[in-house]
């Protein structure tokens, strides 16, 4: 069996960018949203980085048109029926994703594969609460997703192998490379990444550095694209709380505990870039650093 057929769950960050690729590649893709507003912000994110990409001269005028022809938003979840493969993108929340793949598995046909893209929650227990705990994977993508080359397959100890082979070649026909693990919380690449994003707010606190100079040292001194706060803001300073609080749940290492100026920030509305304002304040034409955050809030 190989995919035709892809459906995505959720137009946010990451599954507006999980449901551009897969319609890059030559797929039929679905994508599902709660509701028209925001199925519309979804699919005008992926307009305006086609768009940017034929003025970079990165994408064909005739694929821009052609991806836009093979993707298709829609509020039902009754039309993914059809699809080979759903890609699950919602909230980081067990609830929220343990009813949707209880309502998927009714309507989608018996092969079909059900994959979840969650940065932290156990695939095990995921698929474990379906009927088809065997046809049930860890597809997890970076963000942004047309421009992370990798997507990590995670299998559990109920994946049959030739499911995991079937998403290993689905990942390698969106142009990703590949990189296997287990159910291990985070698996390969949040395991190193959370504690670190963690830290560097915990430097924040203690007053270590500015925003912008534990920024500029991590890019400079270690040639990492982007330093920590701008890529906490990328990410979602709210999907970084629900993470963070589920590797600290796994494992009760301190390494894991959410930082209260973090948990802080997100009550108060600073979401990150998707908000207009995190770590960084994003109303002007350059991001400014929030430093009041840290002078008022973290080593008070
Ligand atoms: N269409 C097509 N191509 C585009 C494009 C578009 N709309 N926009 C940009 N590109 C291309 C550019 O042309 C450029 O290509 P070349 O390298 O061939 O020139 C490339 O993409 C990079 O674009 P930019 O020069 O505009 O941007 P940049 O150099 O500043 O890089 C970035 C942007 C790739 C995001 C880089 O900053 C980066 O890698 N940041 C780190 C991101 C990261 O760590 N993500 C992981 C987050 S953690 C996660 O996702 C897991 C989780 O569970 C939380
Ligand atoms: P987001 O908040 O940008 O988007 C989530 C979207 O899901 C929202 O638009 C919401 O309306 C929608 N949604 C919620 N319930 C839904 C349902 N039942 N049906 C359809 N849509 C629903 O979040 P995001 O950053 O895209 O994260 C999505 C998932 O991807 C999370 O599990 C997250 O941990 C994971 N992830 C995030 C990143 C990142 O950098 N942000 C990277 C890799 C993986």
């Amino acid at each position: 069996m190989d995919v035709r057929k892809v459906g995505v769950v959720g137009c946010g960050l990451m599954g507006s960018g999980i449901a551009q690729v897969a319609a890059q590649a030559g797929f039929e893709t679905v994508v599902r949203e709660v509701d028209e507003a925001v199925l519309r912000r979804g699919l005008g994110a992926i307009e305006s980085f086609l768009a940017r990409g034929v003025e970079r001269g990165k994408v064909k005028e005739a694929d821009r048109q052609a991806t836009l022809g093979r993707l298709r938003g829609t509020t039902k979840l009754d039309d993914l029926a059809a699809c080979d493969i759903v890609v699950e993108a919602i909230v980081e929340d067990r609830a929220a994703k343990r009813s949707l793949f209880g309502e998927l598995e009714g309507l989608l046909g018996a092969e079909a594969i059900l994959a979840s893209n969650t940065s932290s929650l156990s695939i095990t227990e995921m698929a474990a609460a379906t009927r088809r705990p065997e046809r049930f994977v860890g597809l997890h993508f970076f963000n942004p997703v047309p421009l992370m080359p990798l997507v990590e397959v995670v299998r559990t100890m109920l994946t049959d192998p030739e499911v995991e082979a079937v998403v290993g070649r689905f990942g390698v026909a969106l142009g990703k490379t590949v990189v296997r693990a287990t159910d291990r919380t985070g698996f390969v690449v949040n395991r190193l990444l959370v504690p670190y994003l963690l830290d560097a707010v915990r430097a924040l606190e203690e007053g270590v550095g500015s925003i912008e100079d534990i920024d500029a040292g991590m890019r400079l001194g270690c040639g990492y694209p982007m330093g920590p706060f701008t890529l906490l803001d990328l990410v979602g300073l709210d999907t970084t709380v629900s993470i963070a609080g589920i590797f600290f749940e796994e494992f009760r290492e301190p390494r894991y505990a959410t930082p209260p100026l973090i948990r802080r920030m997100v009550l108060a509305g600073f979401h990150g870039r998707k908000s207009g304002r995190g770590f960084y304040d994003y109303s002007g034409p350059q991001p400014r650093p929030n430093d009041f955050l840290w002078q008022r809030l973290g080593r008070a």
